[in-house]
């Protein structure tokens, strides 16, 4: 192991927290408590010197002075003893203008905040390329799995096609019960609360609009192109009925909600989307269960690859913020920045009606002789055929579960409105997409 001498070390990086809640707190102990193995390992010195907090009266145990703390976050980014910024606070108001104000003094940030960055991340990051610093925010995506780094960095010469991510843990930590136990949502998303490991409101996770701030990062990250939250098509998982679960383990597929974002090469045209989705039992993404969260890419040269690891959680999340932070302190000493975006030109933004994917169709039908074959005209005649289908129970019970071979979005959904209007068609009972078994 090679030691660093004073000599290589040079001044401290002095550290300013916007924030030190549960991510920041750990971030401040790690580099606080580790600092002498820090500077061993990566050959720079790093100093939390102050910390800005919403709240003074509340009790902290922090390893550092009480007289580091204030509420006056606006004063730490100012201060002159400040070379570097940690963003932990979270939201876009005032997080944004503090982070914008740091990168105009030309200080290096570090963020985890993923509402920040899938809103105004690209703007951000023009601020901080044209101020020649660092804007760092491996935390905001994956917690503590390393995955923006690797898309930035090791796979720099790398032509993504296609990036899936399970990238919410409370979702994760549902659909794994409810596939494990065959219990409902609502009675899994209860038991979740309490246990901690879902919110009181808990739309931003089931809804699936946290996954859509990880998949607005993760694509314009993997192709180039700025996309926004608001540009990434949502379903979430509060339809999913454990039922369908219980049918896809017995046709070959587990059901998980997915951060997709793929390049269609002949559109030129990126398209970012969060769906739960059936994916093949063997395909390395299905064995990823309860809150743990894992990063699927698929590239030209290197193949397939899977990030995997704790999403969320305070050391987790601390850990790869202390990264960023070692890693921009190394530069602003060198005088150095690391890579923003990325490796393509822009690209266009999608219509997601035009992609295709194989489906997974439950119908509640008549058990009766011709329905069968009516169902499969109303799918032929919009040019989506069937791979399998199963049908399950008979009369009043009866159910017809089918997969299709790929096909359009736009011609399945129309094939499915002519199908729910047959008359031996009592209901749609579920609609999801299907990940190719070609793909596991
Ligand atoms: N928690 C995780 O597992 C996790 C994982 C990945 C990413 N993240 C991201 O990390 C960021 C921080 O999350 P967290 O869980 O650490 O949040 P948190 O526990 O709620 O902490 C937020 C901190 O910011 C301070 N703060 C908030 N508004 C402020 C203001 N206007 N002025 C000064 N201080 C202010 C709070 O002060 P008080 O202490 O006085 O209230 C608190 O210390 C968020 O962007 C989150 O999305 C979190």
């Amino acid at each position: 192991m090679t030691t660093a001498s004073a000599d290589d070390v040079g001044p401290t990086v002095r550290v300013g927290f916007l924030g030190c809640g549960t991510v920041g707190a750990e971030s401040v102990r790690i580099l606080t408590q580790r600092r002498e193995a820090i500077t061993r390992y990566s050959g720079v010195d790093v100093e939390v010197v102050r910390i800005a907090v919403r709240d003074l009266g509340v009790e902290r145990d922090l390893p550092v002075p009480d007289t580091v703390l204030t509420d006056d976050p606006a004063a730490v980014v100012a201060a002159d003893d400040i070379d570097l910024v940690v963003e932990v606070m979270g939201g876009t108001d005032p997080a944004g203008s503090l982070v914008a104000a740091a990168l105009d003094l030309s200080k290096p940030v570090v963020t985890a905040n993923k509402t920040l960055m899938a809103a105004d991340g690209p703007a951000l990051l023009d601020k901080a390329r044209a101020a020649n610093v660092d804007l760092l925010y491996e935390a905001s995506v994956g917690g503590g799995i390393p995955i923006i780094r690797p898309l930035t960095e090791t796979l720099a010469g790398e032509y993504v096609r296609r990036v899936m991510g399970i990238v919410n843990g409370t979702t994760n930590y549902i659909l794994t019960r409810m596939d494990e136990e065959g219990a409902g949502f609502d009675a899994v998303l209860a038991d979740a609360q309490a246990l901690g490991y879902a919110e009181a409101e808990p739309s931003a996770d089931v809804d699936g609009h946290d996954a859509a701030q990880k998949a607005a990062i993760l694509a314009t990250l993997a192709f180039g192109t700025r996309v926004h939250d608001t540009d990434v098509p949502t379903e979430g998982i509060r339809g999913i009925d454990a039922h369908d679960l219980g049918l896809g383990r017995r046709l070959g597929y587990v059901v998980k909600l997915l951060a997709v974002a793929e390049y269609d090469e002949a559109a030129d045209a990126v398209l970012a989307r969060v769906f739960p989705a059936m994916i093949p039992d063997s395909h390395p993404l299905a064995n990823v269960r309860l809150s743990y969260n894992a990063v699927f890419v698929e590239g030209e040269s290197a193949g397939r690859m899977m990030f995997y690891g704790h999403g969320a959680g305070a050391g987790p999340t601390a850990m790869a913020v202390v990264g960023d932070v070692v890693d921009a302190a190394r530069n602003l000493r060198q005088g150095a920045r690391g890579p923003h975006v990325s490796r393509r030109a822009l690209h266009g933004i999608k219509d997601g009606a035009d992609a295709t994917s194989q489906y997974y169709v439950r119908l509640e039908v008549e058990d009766r002789p011709g329905v069968l074959a009516e169902i499969a005209r109303a799918f032929g005649d919009h040019g989506v055929s069937l791979k399998s289908v199963l049908q399950e129970g008979r009369e009043a019970d009866a159910e017809l579960v089918m997969i299709t071979h790929a096909s359009r979005e736009a011609d399945v959904d129309a094939a499915v409105a002519v199908a729910g209007g047959l008359d031996g068609v009592e209901n749609v009972a579920a609609v999801m997409r299907v990940v190719a078994d070609e793909d596991a």
